[in-house]
């Protein structure tokens, strides 16, 4: 791997900030180690490896996350790519810029990611009767497509309205009268 790439890899915040962990702090990470053949520099060759687990094909379930840090990585690791072909199916112009904050209107900003999103369109229970016929498209891409992908990302189960478990609108819109 050449510097350059190595150094696209290590400008990531987390595995900066390792490094700075693993130099006590002072040293500046990219600089080149004083002795040319110098075989091992301490952090570089391991740092990416320890600080993020491999097998991002094995995901892990989003109900055994326990740190907000897992959650966050989870979100951009599984959610993002999952999310994003799906949005701009949709609608590619609209969600040209699909970001974390299309989903956590207020929750990024804030920096909670607390959902649901009070800025996302709140959703009465008289919508559930209104929207598919006033706005179909819309309703069908939500319950047909957003709701079942986000449900199996997140390998949840699907809302069920005879027990009100489950993943279902009201996880990202805030459901009121
Ligand atoms: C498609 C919508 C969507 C997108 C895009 C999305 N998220 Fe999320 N996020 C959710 C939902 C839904 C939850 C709550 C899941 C649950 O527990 O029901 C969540 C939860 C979280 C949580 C946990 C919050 C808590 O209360 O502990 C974090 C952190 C988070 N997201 C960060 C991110 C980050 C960072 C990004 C961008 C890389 C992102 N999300 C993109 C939908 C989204
Ligand atoms: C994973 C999170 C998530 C789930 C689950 C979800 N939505 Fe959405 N919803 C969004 C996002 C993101 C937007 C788009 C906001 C935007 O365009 O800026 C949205 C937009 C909407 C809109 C407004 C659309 C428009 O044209 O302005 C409606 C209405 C809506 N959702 C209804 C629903 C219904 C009904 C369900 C359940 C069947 C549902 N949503 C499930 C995230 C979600």
């Amino acid at each position: 791997m050449s510097l350059r790439s190595a150094r696209l890899v290590w400008s990531f915040p987390i595995a900066l900030s390792a490094i700075v962990a693993a130099c006590g702090g002072a040293q500046p990470a990219a600089e080149a180690p004083p002795s040319s053949d110098a075989p091992t520099s301490p952090a570089l060759p391991e740092g990416p490896e320890a600080s993020s687990p491999e097998g991002a094909e094995a995901a892990p379930s989003w109900a055994s996350l326990k740190t907000f840090e897992e959650k966050r990585a989870f979100m951009g690791e599984h959610v993002m790519p999952a999310m994003t072909p799906v949005f701009q199916g949709f609608d590619a112009q609209r969600y040209a810029k699909f970001t974390c904050m299309s989903c956590h209107k207020t929750g990024a900003q804030e920096g909670s990611f607390k959902m649901p999103d009070p800025g996302l369109p709140k959703l009465s229970p008289a919508d559930f009767e209104k929207l598919p016929k006033e706005s179909p498209k819309v309703f069908q891409f939500m319950a047909e497509h957003v709701t079942p992908e986000m449900t199996k990302v997140l390998g949840a189960t699907p809302y069920d309205p005879q027990t009100h478990q489950g993943f279902g609108c009201g996880n990202c819109h805030v459901i009121g009268g």
